[in-house]
């Protein structure tokens, strides 16, 4: 059951001028590249690459890195958090096929939490015990102490300033042998002067909506918060070709979001999902 009551709009968080801007008014999530609610680059397995994309395939390969995510979270039949949940149709495609007793999804800028709220406005009438929507930073949560069985983030840490905050505050939510499971992109250890070429590359680097660092930065922070079994995946096989072969009905190679395979062929980028279980 969640706490009746919502003690967490009272202090507002710092939000950083360019996330301000990205997510503010104007809603990402119906630009045309993105779809169904979601802003994420997408999971394309299981989508056929070969032949003209769809905008169902769009948005199944969005859910499925949701998938993914909660495939290794396992929230069922307990209290999961969800952390950078956008519009929150990730946290209701964990109620409606992972079974947790109930979800709270946290996002950082009010104008998402708004959208949140309304798409998901007949659910949580439905189930208020289940599902709850908190104004809140990855950095300082406004969240109990082990209040949680497990926690995820689906392409929201790239924005996340302070890793070590993050990792710090998901240790002190979860229960010990809670879970955590993080997905986005990073820079590849060892890539030369990674900061610069993405800068050089991409605009959300270049602006610092993006920030660059290796996927290590978030496993030894992990391992520093008090986690064990830190894994890390590389799951960008899955997400660039998928990602550019959708971007390639808008935008012509060079342009920034085409980039992105760019970084990745060239090893500065890739695409990760990050485990870990407190003992
Ligand atoms: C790319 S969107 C992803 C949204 C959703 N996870 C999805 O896949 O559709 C990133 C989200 O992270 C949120 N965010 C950015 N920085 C954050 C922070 N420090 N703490 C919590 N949320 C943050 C943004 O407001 C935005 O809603």
């Amino acid at each position: 059951m969640l706490s009746s009551g919502d003690p967490t709009e009272q202090s507002a968080p710092v939000v950083r001028p360019e996330v301000w801007e990205t997510y503010g008014p104007a809603d990402l999530s119906a630009v045309p590249v993105f779809a169904g609610g979601f802003i994420n680059f997408g999971y394309w397995k299981a989508v056929d690459l070969e032949r003209s994309l769809s905008q169902a395939d769009r948005i199944r390969s969005e859910r499925d890195l949701y998938r993914h995510v909660l495939d290794a979270a396992a929230p069922e039949g307990g209290r999961a958090v969800e952390i950078g949940c956008g519009l929150g149709l990730g946290c209701a495609l964990a109620l409606e096929e992972y079974g947790p007793t109930a979800i709270t999804g946290v996002d950082i800028h009010p104008h998402q939490l708004q959208r949140a709220r309304k798409a998901n406005s007949a659910l949580l009438e439905a189930q208020p015990h289940r599902l709850r929507f908190v104004l809140g930073a990855a950095e300082d949560l406004p969240l109990g102490d082990g209040e949680f069985d497990c926690l995820y983030s689906v392409e929201a840490a790239q924005h996340f300033p302070d890793l070590s905050a993050f990792a710090r505050e998901a240790a002190r939510v979860l229960r010990p042998g809670g879970r955590v499971a993080v997905t986005s992109f990073f820079t590849v250890g060892g890539a030369p002067e990674p900061a610069r070429r993405l800068a050089g590359l991409l605009d959300s680097f270049a602006s610092g909506l993006d920030i660059a660092r290796p996927v290590s930065r978030l496993a030894d922070a992990l391992t520093e918060a008090g986690f064990a079994d830190v894994r890390t995946v590389s799951i960008g096989p899955q997400v660039w070709p998928g990602w550019d072969r959708w971007l390639s009905r808008l935008w012509a190679p060079g342009t920034w979001p085409r980039n992105f395979l760019a970084a990745w062929e060239q090893q500065i980028l890739d695409y990760y999902l990050v485990t870990a279980s407190l003992p």
